[in-house]
């Protein structure tokens, strides 16, 4: 019989990050200051990041060592899993072989402490008191507030509104590991004044609450902002998934044919995927595919430009696909994708056509959920989901075919905490939001011009 789950020992978590900067198919276009418009370099960072991540945000170097502190943390929950979904296989009657690697056995729950717990190191180690972050489904904030603790670090996160009011028992977890948690947009900073004078009503948004978070790190000496997706060095961190899964792969004499992750800011994709991008140069045919939901169709339907990567302006401008820094999404129970922007690397690869980008609606998201945790048990998070319905539309196709293909997913967390958006799809109270697309030309009106 063939194993179900393909383990690494502890000395197998990799010594290394991968960057996927020097693979790049061309060099990533440098992000520019909000202010002048010019790119940025370091200085423009230190007044929210710690140098040794700004050096990783930009460097040249392929492998980034893992510092011993930060593996002995990983090796709370790491290696993870990687699972064949055999039980999946014979629901969907298809010929092919299904794997997922499964990241909700972290503490938080998801892939996020994979990159909080390093960011968390670094500024300990720059000698930073507090962290200021924000969070849209709450696993960034569990994962950055978790990460604080161990470090005997203050953090402070901006929860947007729709999530803090759907999601209580979040907040709990991180007032558990010791965080300050602040509904946005709040009274606290003026970005979310402003945004709250303008829509009274306003249940926030990832976009809205990074500025807040921001905010709050630039106006104080002691205290550091921490991005949990987009950046480079976040997506670098993550690469951790990725390089454990190639090694269990290989274990096993198995090589992906496609593999299927969803985006929010795009960390659990680029994480995933990112090791696999470089066979792909050599020659290799394996298919990446990054899903996202039809209400937030920002890889699908945005357009490749430079924008800011929050409302009120603050962040450096990125050229990426974006829907508009002031587009407000639907409240859809995915609450970690919906995001403006992307990652630029993600992005990049999408426009040069090296990554195919998917959207989903979120009751057929929910179907594929319901399918997997009655075959497999695991409650994925409607995020992950949205990778699982990927991935099942990818083995049904292999059906019609009678094709055999290696088909990988990332499982990005559990849906522990998303029971209620379980109870809504059951009393059939999600409400599919097609995007319209004078909403979308509205918001991509107030682009920035940079001249690029
Ligand atoms: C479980 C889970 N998966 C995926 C995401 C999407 O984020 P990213 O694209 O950065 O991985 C989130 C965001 O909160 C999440 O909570």
């Amino acid at each position: 019989m063939s194993e179900t789950k393909i383990i690494l020992s502890e000395h197998e978590i990799p010594k290394h990050w991968y960057n996927i900067l020097p693979d790049m198919p061309t060099p990533p276009a440098p992000p520019l200051h909000p202010g002048t418009g010019k790119p940025i370099g370091p200085d423009d960072l230190k007044a929210i990041f710690p140098m040794a991540l700004i050096e990783q945000e930009m460097s040249p170097q392929r492998e980034i060592p893992i510092p011993d502190e930060v593996r002995e943390i990983y090796a709370l929950w790491r290696p993870s899993p990687l699972f064949r979904a055999k039980r999946l296989e014979r629901v969907l009657k298809t010929p092919a072989r299904i794997y997922y690697k499964y990241e909700g056995n972290s503490p938080a729950g998801s892939h996020k402490p994979n990159t909080a717990v390093p960011q968390a190191y670094y500024n300990k180690a720059a000698g930073i008191r507090r962290i200021a972050t924000e969070t849209g489904a709450g696993q960034w904030g569990s994962a950055m507030s978790l990460a604080c603790q161990m470090f005997g670090l203050e953090c402070t996160v901006y929860m947007v509104k729709v999530s803090y009011e759907q999601k209580p028992y979040r907040r709990s977890m991180m007032a558990t590991w010791g965080a300050e948690i602040i509904a946005s947009p709040s009274n606290r900073t003026n970005a979310g004044r402003a945004i709250l004078a303008a829509h009274p009503d306003s249940t926030g948004s990832l976009g809205a609450a990074i500025s807040e978070a921001v905010e709050d790190a630039a106006t104080r000496q002691d205290t550091n902002y921490a991005l949990g997706s987009v950046l480079n060095h976040v997506l670098l961190h993550q690469t951790v998934i990725g390089l454990e899964t190639k090694a269990q792969l290989a274990k096993i004499g198995e090589k992906a044919d496609v593999l299927v992750a969803c985006v929010g800011g795009g960390s659990n994709f680029g994480g995933f995927a990112f090791p696999f991008v470089r066979d792909k140069a050599h020659g290799d045919k394996v298919r990446l595919v990054a899903v996202e939901p039809k209400a937030c169709p920002t890889l699908t339907r945005g357009k490749f430009a430079y924008d800011f990567g929050d409302t009120a302006q603050l962040t450096p401008m990125m050229l990426m696909y974006t829907l508009g820094h002031d587009f407000m999404p639907a409240s859809i129970h995915a609450g970690g994708l919906r995001y403006h922007g992307d990652s630029p690397l993600v992005s990049q690869l999408v426009h040069e056509g090296v990554v195919e980008a998917v959207a989903y609606h979120q009751n057929p998201v929910f179907e594929a959920a319901v399918t997997f945790a009655r075959s497999e048990g695991i409650i994925p998070a409607p995020e992950s989901a949205h990778a699982i319905k990927g991935a099942i539309d990818e083995a049904i196709r292999a059906r019609e075919a009678q094709d055999a293909r290696v088909i990988v997913f990332n499982l990005s967390g559990h849906g522990h905490f998303d029971m209620a958006a379980y109870d809504n799809y059951f009393a059939k109270r999600l409400e599919d939001f097609e995007l319209p697309q004078g909403d979308i030309d509205d918001a991509l009106k107030n682009l920035p011009r940079t001249g690029a």
